[in-house]
């Protein structure tokens, strides 16, 4: 794995985003910015994260998310629902952060809006993520989050990931400082 933010490998920049029985993983389009910033505007959705997003936050992260794709031809990708083309939030690979055991291989992560909740979409777009990055030689990915979100850490343990570590986050303070560290490797 290479440095942040680059494309590592031709793959990252050919991959076709993938589908499963029932989503779609795909690059993002301007009509995302509106359910997107409803999702990031809901305290239920950023429970776990220090605060619900503006609408500008939102759009603006939604551009960097489409750049990255763009750029390393994986990333977080948009999930939209096959049978209705509804948007329901993302899940994809990133790099982990600088700072975080990890740091140069890929995090997987999910953000679904609470309608799309409880019906295993996370967990299907994950499992196929790391499906196709197991078959581009990719070796490991990693993921975190708050130790006090239980769902996303569900989520981890059914796509196979264990547990690694526990370590504070460095730019969260009070109750959601503590995060924790899972990984799966895929060879
Ligand atoms: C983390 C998050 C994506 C988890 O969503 P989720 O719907 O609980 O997770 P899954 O997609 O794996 O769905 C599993 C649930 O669907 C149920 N389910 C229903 N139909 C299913 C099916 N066909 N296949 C699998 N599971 C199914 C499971 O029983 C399980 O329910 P349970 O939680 O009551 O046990 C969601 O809580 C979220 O978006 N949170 C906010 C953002 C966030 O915190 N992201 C992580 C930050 S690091």
């Amino acid at each position: 794995m290479g440095e942040m933010g680059e494309p590592r490998t031709a793959w990252e920049r050919t991959v076709i985003p993938p589908r499963t029985a029932r989503l779609i993983l795909r690059q993002w389009r301007p009509s995302d910015l509106e359910p997107f910033a409803q999702l990031n505007a809901d305290p239920e959705v950023m429970r776990f994260f220090p605060a619900p997003l503006s609408r500008e936050e939102s759009d603006a992260l939604a551009e960097r998310i489409r750049l990255r794709i763009e750029e390393a031809g994986v990333g977080l990708f948009a999930l939209e629902l096959r049978e209705s083309g509804e948007f329901l939030g993302f899940t994809g690979l990133n790099p982990m952060p600088e700072w975080s055991p990890g740091s140069g291989f890929l995090e997987i992560g999910w953000r679904l809006r609470r309608e799309a909740w409880g019906r295993g979409y996370a967990t299907e777009a994950a499992l196929e993520c790391l499906r196709f990055a197991g078959e581009h030689g990719v070796p490991e990915v990693w993921s975190l989050t708050a130790r006090l979100n239980i769902p996303s850490i569900a989520v981890m343990r059914r796509i196979g990931l264990e547990y690694v570590a526990a370590l504070d986050h460095p730019d969260v303070d009070g109750p959601l400082k503590p995060h924790v560290f899972y990984r799966r490797g895929l060879t």
